[in-house]
Protein backbone atom coordinates (compact mmCIF):
# COMPACT_ATOMS: atom_id res chain seq x y z
CA UNK A 1 0.00 0.00 0.00
CA UNK A 2 0.67 3.26 -0.34
CA UNK A 3 1.39 6.03 2.04
CA UNK A 4 -1.06 8.93 1.98
CA UNK A 5 1.51 11.43 0.83
CA UNK A 6 2.59 9.27 -1.93
CA UNK A 7 -0.77 8.20 -3.25
CA UNK A 8 -1.69 11.76 -3.47
CA UNK A 9 1.97 12.56 -5.46
CA UNK A 10 1.14 9.45 -7.38
CA UNK A 11 -2.72 10.62 -8.65
CA UNK A 12 -1.65 14.17 -9.58
CA UNK A 13 -0.69 14.84 -13.65
CA UNK A 14 -1.58 18.58 -13.15
CA UNK A 15 1.01 20.75 -14.95
CA UNK A 16 1.46 22.70 -11.15
CA UNK A 17 1.97 18.79 -9.29
CA UNK A 18 5.18 17.01 -8.92
CA UNK A 19 4.05 13.72 -10.65
CA UNK A 20 2.42 16.14 -13.78
CA UNK A 21 6.00 17.70 -13.74
CA UNK A 22 8.07 14.57 -13.81
CA UNK A 23 5.46 13.08 -16.76
CA UNK A 24 6.25 16.12 -18.69
CA UNK A 25 9.57 14.97 -19.33
CA UNK A 26 8.74 11.90 -21.33
CA UNK A 27 7.06 12.32 -24.91
CA UNK A 28 3.56 10.83 -25.25
CA UNK A 29 0.89 9.77 -27.67
CA UNK A 30 -1.58 12.77 -27.95
CA UNK A 31 -4.18 11.48 -30.77
CA UNK A 32 -4.24 9.39 -33.89
CA UNK A 33 -3.12 11.14 -37.28
CA UNK A 34 -6.18 9.97 -38.40
CA UNK A 35 -8.00 12.53 -36.52
CA UNK A 36 -6.82 15.26 -38.13
CA UNK A 37 -7.60 14.24 -42.03
CA UNK A 38 -7.45 17.64 -43.94
CA UNK A 39 -5.14 20.48 -43.73
CA UNK A 40 -6.14 23.47 -42.21
CA UNK A 41 -9.63 21.22 -41.02
CA UNK A 42 -11.95 21.19 -38.61
CA UNK A 43 -9.51 20.97 -35.19
CA UNK A 44 -9.63 18.60 -32.33
CA UNK A 45 -10.09 19.40 -28.77
CA UNK A 46 -7.59 17.38 -26.88
CA UNK A 47 -7.60 16.97 -23.23
CA UNK A 48 -3.93 15.82 -22.18
CA UNK A 49 -2.56 15.77 -18.14
CA UNK A 50 -5.49 17.46 -16.95
CA UNK A 51 -4.57 20.43 -19.71
CA UNK A 52 -7.15 21.75 -22.10
CA UNK A 53 -5.55 21.95 -25.62
CA UNK A 54 -6.59 22.01 -29.14
CA UNK A 55 -4.61 20.36 -31.85
CA UNK A 56 -4.84 20.99 -35.75
CA UNK A 57 -3.29 20.14 -39.07
CA UNK A 58 -1.91 23.88 -40.76
CA UNK A 59 -1.50 24.77 -43.96
CA UNK A 60 1.54 22.80 -44.75
CA UNK A 61 0.50 19.45 -43.48
CA UNK A 62 2.65 20.03 -40.21
CA UNK A 63 0.71 19.42 -37.00
CA UNK A 64 0.24 22.18 -34.14
CA UNK A 65 -0.87 21.38 -30.13
CA UNK A 66 -1.68 24.58 -28.72
CA UNK A 67 -3.50 25.77 -25.37
CA UNK A 68 -7.56 25.31 -26.19
CA UNK A 69 -7.88 29.11 -24.43
CA UNK A 70 -6.50 32.34 -26.31
CA UNK A 71 -3.72 34.63 -24.51
CA UNK A 72 -6.12 37.22 -24.71
CA UNK A 73 -8.89 36.56 -23.28
CA UNK A 74 -9.68 33.27 -23.20
CA UNK A 75 -12.03 32.27 -26.86
CA UNK A 76 -12.02 28.57 -27.24
CA UNK A 77 -8.92 28.28 -30.24
CA UNK A 78 -12.08 25.62 -31.33
CA UNK A 79 -13.88 28.42 -33.06
CA UNK A 80 -10.45 30.54 -34.67
CA UNK A 81 -10.24 30.46 -38.33
CA UNK A 82 -7.07 28.07 -39.22
CA UNK A 83 -4.85 29.30 -42.32
CA UNK A 84 -1.76 30.65 -43.78
CA UNK A 85 -0.19 27.83 -41.72
CA UNK A 86 -1.69 29.75 -38.90
CA UNK A 87 -4.22 30.03 -35.80
CA UNK A 88 -6.12 33.42 -36.12
CA UNK A 89 -8.90 33.71 -32.64
CA UNK A 90 -12.04 34.21 -34.45
CA UNK A 91 -12.64 37.17 -31.32
CA UNK A 92 -10.60 40.00 -32.39
CA UNK A 93 -8.21 38.54 -34.62
CA UNK A 94 -4.72 37.46 -32.76
CA UNK A 95 -2.82 35.28 -35.24
CA UNK A 96 -0.85 32.81 -33.61
CA UNK A 97 2.49 30.34 -35.49
CA UNK A 98 2.13 26.59 -34.73
CA UNK A 99 5.15 27.40 -31.87
CA UNK A 100 3.07 29.60 -30.77
CA UNK A 101 4.38 32.94 -31.19
CA UNK A 102 2.14 35.65 -32.02
CA UNK A 103 1.99 37.64 -35.08
CA UNK A 104 -0.40 40.02 -35.25
CA UNK A 105 -2.70 41.41 -33.44
CA UNK A 106 -5.03 43.66 -35.57
CA UNK A 107 -7.30 44.98 -32.81
CA UNK A 108 -3.84 47.03 -31.31
CA UNK A 109 -2.68 50.14 -33.36
CA UNK A 110 -0.35 49.00 -35.37
CA UNK A 111 2.73 50.93 -33.86
CA UNK A 112 1.86 48.68 -30.92
CA UNK A 113 4.93 46.03 -30.02
CA UNK A 114 2.49 43.98 -27.39
CA UNK A 115 2.21 41.13 -29.29
CA UNK A 116 6.26 40.47 -29.15
CA UNK A 117 5.59 39.62 -25.73
CA UNK A 118 2.85 37.17 -25.89
CA UNK A 119 3.01 33.56 -26.45
CA UNK A 120 0.33 30.88 -26.54
CA UNK A 121 1.37 27.63 -25.12
CA UNK A 122 2.47 25.28 -27.74
CA UNK A 123 3.79 21.81 -27.71
CA UNK A 124 6.14 20.43 -30.35
CA UNK A 125 4.37 17.59 -32.64
CA UNK A 126 5.88 14.38 -34.50
CA UNK A 127 3.81 12.17 -36.35
CA UNK A 128 5.15 8.13 -36.57
CA UNK A 129 2.88 5.76 -37.82
CA UNK A 130 -0.48 7.15 -37.61
CA UNK A 131 0.05 8.91 -34.08
CA UNK A 132 1.09 12.22 -33.25
CA UNK A 133 3.88 12.55 -30.96
CA UNK A 134 4.18 15.47 -28.18
CA UNK A 135 6.50 16.74 -25.55
CA UNK A 136 4.96 18.44 -22.82
CA UNK A 137 8.14 19.26 -21.16
CA UNK A 138 10.57 21.66 -20.49
CA UNK A 139 12.62 22.68 -23.70
CA UNK A 140 16.07 21.60 -22.09
CA UNK A 141 15.46 18.38 -21.18
CA UNK A 142 13.65 17.08 -24.13
CA UNK A 143 14.69 13.55 -24.69
CA UNK A 144 14.09 11.86 -28.36
CA UNK A 145 11.19 10.38 -29.41
CA UNK A 146 11.48 6.79 -28.38
CA UNK A 147 12.06 3.63 -30.00
CA UNK A 148 9.76 2.13 -29.35
CA UNK A 149 8.99 -0.67 -32.07
CA UNK A 150 5.63 0.03 -33.26
CA UNK A 151 7.29 3.17 -34.14
CA UNK A 152 10.26 1.99 -35.93
CA UNK A 153 9.16 -0.67 -38.36
CA UNK A 154 7.18 0.52 -41.49
CA UNK A 155 3.69 1.43 -40.94
CA UNK A 156 2.07 -1.06 -42.81
CA UNK A 157 3.28 -3.41 -39.91
CA UNK A 158 1.11 -1.80 -37.20
CA UNK A 159 -2.19 -0.81 -36.36
CA UNK A 160 -2.90 1.87 -33.45
CA UNK A 161 -6.35 2.10 -31.74
CA UNK A 162 -7.66 4.72 -28.81
CA UNK A 163 -10.60 4.46 -26.34
CA UNK A 164 -11.53 6.46 -22.89
CA UNK A 165 -10.94 4.36 -19.59
CA UNK A 166 -12.49 6.20 -16.75
CA UNK A 167 -10.04 5.33 -14.33
CA UNK A 168 -6.67 6.75 -13.15
CA UNK A 169 -4.26 5.79 -16.12
CA UNK A 170 -2.29 3.80 -13.20
CA UNK A 171 -4.88 1.50 -12.23
CA UNK A 172 -5.86 0.41 -16.21
CA UNK A 173 -2.25 0.18 -16.18
CA UNK A 174 -1.45 -2.29 -13.23
CA UNK A 175 -3.85 -5.09 -15.08
CA UNK A 176 -1.05 -5.37 -18.19
CA UNK A 177 1.56 -5.58 -15.02
CA UNK A 178 -0.28 -8.11 -13.32
CA UNK A 179 -0.19 -11.37 -15.56
CA UNK A 180 -1.75 -13.78 -12.15
CA UNK A 181 -5.43 -12.38 -13.20
CA UNK A 182 -5.31 -14.00 -16.57
CA UNK A 183 -6.28 -17.64 -14.83
CA UNK A 184 -9.29 -15.86 -12.66
CA UNK A 185 -10.84 -12.81 -14.66
CA UNK A 186 -9.85 -14.22 -18.11
CA UNK A 187 -10.71 -17.94 -16.70
CA UNK A 188 -13.59 -18.22 -19.03
CA UNK A 189 -12.72 -16.21 -21.76
CA UNK A 190 -9.42 -18.37 -22.09
CA UNK A 191 -11.40 -21.21 -21.56
CA UNK A 192 -13.37 -20.75 -24.94
CA UNK A 193 -9.87 -20.20 -26.73
CA UNK A 194 -8.66 -23.22 -25.61
CA UNK A 195 -11.69 -25.17 -27.03
CA UNK A 196 -10.72 -24.08 -30.30
CA UNK A 197 -6.90 -23.84 -29.89
CA UNK A 198 -4.17 -25.51 -31.69
CA UNK A 199 -1.42 -24.07 -29.34
CA UNK A 200 -1.00 -25.81 -25.60
CA UNK A 201 0.28 -22.09 -24.09
CA UNK A 202 -3.65 -21.14 -23.42
CA UNK A 203 -3.95 -24.12 -21.30
CA UNK A 204 -0.54 -23.76 -19.46
CA UNK A 205 -1.91 -20.20 -18.51
CA UNK A 206 -5.36 -21.83 -17.22
CA UNK A 207 -3.83 -24.77 -15.52
CA UNK A 208 -0.96 -22.79 -13.30
CA UNK A 209 -2.73 -19.80 -11.91
CA UNK A 210 0.02 -19.09 -9.52
CA UNK A 211 2.69 -17.98 -11.77
CA UNK A 212 5.76 -16.53 -10.44
CA UNK A 213 6.43 -13.26 -11.42
CA UNK A 214 10.31 -12.23 -11.74
CA UNK A 215 11.26 -8.62 -12.16
CA UNK A 216 14.27 -7.37 -14.17
CA UNK A 217 14.94 -3.60 -13.91
CA UNK A 218 16.05 -2.11 -16.92
CA UNK A 219 17.60 1.23 -17.91
CA UNK A 220 14.08 2.44 -19.36
CA UNK A 221 11.60 -0.30 -16.73
CA UNK A 222 11.87 -3.65 -16.44
CA UNK A 223 11.01 -7.17 -17.61
CA UNK A 224 8.42 -8.63 -16.30
CA UNK A 225 8.80 -12.84 -16.76
CA UNK A 226 6.21 -14.95 -15.93
CA UNK A 227 6.63 -18.30 -15.35
CA UNK A 228 3.79 -21.32 -15.61
CA UNK A 229 4.58 -25.07 -15.55
CA UNK A 230 4.73 -26.54 -18.95
CA UNK A 231 5.26 -29.66 -19.52
CA UNK A 232 7.79 -32.34 -17.21
CA UNK A 233 11.07 -30.89 -18.51
CA UNK A 234 10.46 -26.79 -18.72
CA UNK A 235 8.33 -23.92 -17.97
CA UNK A 236 6.45 -21.70 -19.81
CA UNK A 237 7.77 -17.84 -19.85
CA UNK A 238 5.68 -14.89 -21.09
CA UNK A 239 7.91 -11.94 -20.67
CA UNK A 240 5.85 -8.22 -20.84
CA UNK A 241 8.17 -5.08 -21.17
CA UNK A 242 7.40 -2.11 -18.91
CA UNK A 243 8.56 1.07 -20.07
CA UNK A 244 8.26 4.15 -17.99
CA UNK A 245 6.15 5.81 -17.20
CA UNK A 246 3.15 4.50 -19.31
CA UNK A 247 4.53 1.81 -22.19
CA UNK A 248 3.34 -1.60 -21.40
CA UNK A 249 3.80 -4.38 -24.16
CA UNK A 250 1.91 -7.82 -24.39
CA UNK A 251 3.17 -10.82 -26.51
CA UNK A 252 1.53 -12.63 -29.00
CA UNK A 253 -0.63 -15.59 -27.70
CA UNK A 254 1.04 -17.78 -30.36
CA UNK A 255 3.23 -18.54 -33.24
CA UNK A 256 3.46 -15.12 -35.98
CA UNK A 257 0.62 -13.76 -34.81
CA UNK A 258 1.34 -9.46 -33.85
CA UNK A 259 2.91 -8.06 -30.92
CA UNK A 260 0.74 -5.76 -29.02
CA UNK A 261 1.03 -3.58 -25.94
CA UNK A 262 -0.55 -0.25 -24.51
CA UNK A 263 0.17 3.39 -23.84
CA UNK A 264 -1.72 4.51 -21.23
CA UNK A 265 -2.03 8.52 -21.15
CA UNK A 266 -4.06 10.78 -18.83
CA UNK A 267 -6.51 12.79 -19.91
CA UNK A 268 -6.21 13.92 -16.02
CA UNK A 269 -6.39 12.14 -12.94
CA UNK A 270 -9.65 10.22 -13.40
CA UNK A 271 -9.29 9.86 -17.38
CA UNK A 272 -6.90 7.78 -19.35
CA UNK A 273 -6.56 7.85 -23.12
CA UNK A 274 -5.64 3.96 -23.84
CA UNK A 275 -3.62 3.86 -26.90
CA UNK A 276 -3.53 0.02 -28.15
CA UNK A 277 -0.85 -0.85 -30.57
CA UNK A 278 -0.59 -4.14 -32.36
CA UNK A 279 2.54 -4.80 -35.15
CA UNK A 280 4.59 -7.59 -36.30
CA UNK A 281 8.56 -6.72 -36.48
CA UNK A 282 8.98 -8.22 -39.83
CA UNK A 283 5.84 -8.73 -41.82
CA UNK A 284 2.57 -6.05 -43.08
CA UNK A 285 -0.85 -6.96 -40.94
CA UNK A 286 -2.72 -9.18 -43.29
CA UNK A 287 -6.15 -7.78 -43.87
CA UNK A 288 -7.79 -10.66 -42.18
CA UNK A 289 -5.88 -9.04 -38.66
CA UNK A 290 -6.74 -5.51 -39.45
CA UNK A 291 -10.78 -6.28 -40.12
CA UNK A 292 -10.24 -8.11 -36.79
CA UNK A 293 -8.60 -5.33 -35.13
CA UNK A 294 -11.07 -2.29 -36.22
CA UNK A 295 -14.17 -4.49 -35.87
CA UNK A 296 -13.07 -4.84 -32.07
CA UNK A 297 -10.51 -7.70 -31.07
CA UNK A 298 -8.09 -8.71 -28.50
CA UNK A 299 -6.87 -5.37 -27.39
CA UNK A 300 -9.03 -3.11 -29.94
CA UNK A 301 -12.20 -2.23 -28.64
CA UNK A 302 -15.51 -1.74 -30.42
CA UNK A 303 -16.16 2.09 -30.02
CA UNK A 304 -19.45 4.32 -30.35
CA UNK A 305 -19.33 5.50 -33.92
CA UNK A 306 -17.81 9.24 -33.56
CA UNK A 307 -16.73 8.82 -30.41
CA UNK A 308 -13.64 6.90 -28.49
CA UNK A 309 -16.16 5.37 -26.36
CA UNK A 310 -16.20 1.85 -26.01
CA UNK A 311 -19.54 -0.09 -26.60
CA UNK A 312 -19.39 -1.91 -23.96
CA UNK A 313 -19.39 0.31 -20.66
CA UNK A 314 -19.72 0.60 -17.49
CA UNK A 315 -23.52 2.48 -18.29
CA UNK A 316 -24.87 -0.65 -20.03
CA UNK A 317 -22.70 -3.16 -17.48
CA UNK A 318 -20.14 -4.31 -20.37
CA UNK A 319 -22.33 -6.53 -21.24
CA UNK A 320 -21.25 -8.72 -24.47
CA UNK A 321 -22.72 -12.10 -23.58
CA UNK A 322 -25.37 -13.17 -22.53
CA UNK A 323 -26.89 -9.82 -21.01
CA UNK A 324 -28.97 -11.27 -18.86
CA UNK A 325 -27.08 -13.89 -17.11
CA UNK A 326 -26.62 -13.70 -13.59
CA UNK A 327 -22.66 -14.19 -13.51
CA UNK A 328 -20.52 -11.14 -14.47
CA UNK A 329 -18.52 -13.83 -16.59
CA UNK A 330 -21.31 -14.62 -18.87
CA UNK A 331 -22.32 -11.18 -19.30
CA UNK A 332 -19.15 -10.01 -20.09
CA UNK A 333 -17.23 -11.95 -22.61
CA UNK A 334 -14.78 -10.24 -24.26
CA UNK A 335 -10.84 -9.95 -22.83
CA UNK A 336 -10.73 -6.01 -23.21
CA UNK A 337 -14.19 -5.48 -21.74
CA UNK A 338 -13.35 -7.62 -18.78
CA UNK A 339 -10.11 -5.58 -17.99
CA UNK A 340 -11.57 -2.58 -18.22
CA UNK A 341 -14.77 -3.93 -16.10
CA UNK A 342 -12.77 -4.82 -13.57
CA UNK A 343 -10.32 -1.42 -13.20
CA UNK A 344 -12.90 0.30 -13.63
CA UNK A 345 -15.01 -1.06 -10.97
CA UNK A 346 -12.67 0.29 -8.24
CA UNK A 347 -14.08 3.68 -8.80
CA UNK A 348 -11.98 6.89 -11.05
CA UNK A 349 -9.24 7.18 -8.22
CA UNK A 350 -8.96 4.25 -5.83
CA UNK A 351 -7.28 4.89 -2.44
CA UNK A 352 -4.02 3.06 -2.77
CA UNK A 353 -3.38 3.30 0.74
CA UNK A 354 -5.94 0.91 1.23
CA UNK A 355 -4.55 -2.17 -0.57
CA UNK A 356 -2.87 -5.09 0.09
CA UNK A 357 -0.48 -6.19 -2.02
CA UNK A 358 1.03 -9.86 -2.38
CA UNK A 359 4.04 -11.31 -3.91
CA UNK A 360 2.54 -11.27 -7.65
CA UNK A 361 1.74 -7.48 -7.46
CA UNK A 362 6.25 -7.10 -7.34
CA UNK A 363 5.74 -5.47 -11.05
CA UNK A 364 2.72 -2.67 -9.38
CA UNK A 365 4.95 -2.51 -6.49
CA UNK A 366 7.93 -1.59 -8.17
CA UNK A 367 6.46 0.46 -11.23
CA UNK A 368 4.93 2.80 -8.74
CA UNK A 369 8.25 3.26 -6.41
CA UNK A 370 10.26 3.99 -10.23
CA UNK A 371 8.06 6.83 -11.06
CA UNK A 372 7.01 8.29 -7.44
CA UNK A 373 11.22 7.89 -6.95
CA UNK A 374 11.68 9.69 -10.55
CA UNK A 375 9.19 12.71 -9.29
CA UNK A 376 10.63 13.28 -5.92
CA UNK A 377 14.10 13.02 -7.58
CA UNK A 378 13.02 15.87 -10.27
CA UNK A 379 11.81 17.78 -6.71
CA UNK A 380 15.51 17.76 -6.37
CA UNK A 381 16.19 19.19 -9.38
CA UNK A 382 16.95 15.55 -11.13
CA UNK A 383 15.35 15.30 -14.45
CA UNK A 384 14.90 12.28 -15.78
CA UNK A 385 16.57 11.10 -18.80
CA UNK A 386 15.29 8.70 -21.02
CA UNK A 387 17.54 7.31 -24.12
CA UNK A 388 15.45 6.38 -27.42
CA UNK A 389 17.31 2.80 -27.21
CA UNK A 390 15.42 1.98 -23.60
CA UNK A 391 12.70 1.19 -25.02
CA UNK A 392 13.85 -1.38 -27.87
CA UNK A 393 13.15 -4.69 -26.82
CA UNK A 394 10.01 -6.80 -27.94
CA UNK A 395 7.62 -8.90 -25.52
CA UNK A 396 8.32 -12.63 -26.27
CA UNK A 397 6.63 -15.81 -25.16
CA UNK A 398 8.83 -19.00 -25.04
CA UNK A 399 9.29 -22.38 -23.32
CA UNK A 400 12.38 -22.88 -21.52
CA UNK A 401 14.23 -25.62 -19.72
CA UNK A 402 13.47 -26.02 -16.08
CA UNK A 403 17.40 -25.90 -15.28
CA UNK A 404 17.90 -22.13 -16.87
CA UNK A 405 17.93 -19.64 -14.06
CA UNK A 406 18.60 -16.27 -16.10
CA UNK A 407 15.49 -16.35 -18.20
CA UNK A 408 16.31 -12.30 -19.00
CA UNK A 409 19.42 -13.87 -20.75
CA UNK A 410 18.16 -16.83 -22.15
CA UNK A 411 15.63 -14.34 -24.19
CA UNK A 412 17.62 -11.38 -24.71
CA UNK A 413 18.49 -12.25 -28.34
CA UNK A 414 15.18 -12.57 -29.32
CA UNK A 415 13.79 -9.67 -26.94
CA UNK A 416 15.59 -7.46 -28.93
CA UNK A 417 13.91 -4.88 -31.30
CA UNK A 418 16.35 -5.94 -34.55
CA UNK A 419 14.66 -5.17 -37.81
CA UNK A 420 13.90 -8.23 -39.61
CA UNK A 421 14.25 -10.19 -36.35
CA UNK A 422 11.20 -12.03 -34.91
CA UNK A 423 10.74 -15.33 -33.16
CA UNK A 424 7.56 -16.82 -33.37
CA UNK A 425 5.36 -17.11 -30.08
CA UNK A 426 4.89 -20.42 -28.33
S1 LIG B 1 -9.85 36.22 -26.98
FE1 LIG B 1 -8.65 35.62 -28.65
S2 LIG B 1 -8.18 37.48 -29.65
FE2 LIG B 1 -9.38 38.06 -27.99
FE1 LIG C 1 -6.44 -8.79 -18.50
Amino acid sequence: MLTPEDHALLAATGPKTPMGAYLRHFWLPALLSRELPERDGTPVRVRLLSEDLIAFRNTSGDVGLMREFCAHRGASLYFARYAECAVRCWYHGWKYELDGTCTDMPNEPPTSTFKDKITQQAYPCVERNGVIWTYMGPRASRPPLPDLEWLTVPEDNTYTSKRIQQCHWTQGMEGDLDSSHLGFLHQEAIGRTVEHATYESARWMLEDSNPKIELVDTDGGMLIGSRRQADGKSYYWRINQWFAPWYTTIPAFTGDGPLAGHAWIPIDDETTWVFAFSYHPTRALTEGELVHMRGGSAIHSELIPGTFAPVHNKSNGYAAGAPDAKQPWMRIQNFQDQDVAITESMGPLYDRTQEHLGSTDNAIIQSRRRIINGAKALMNGQAPRANARDFSLRPVSVKLDRDIVKWSEAVAEPMEARPETFMASV
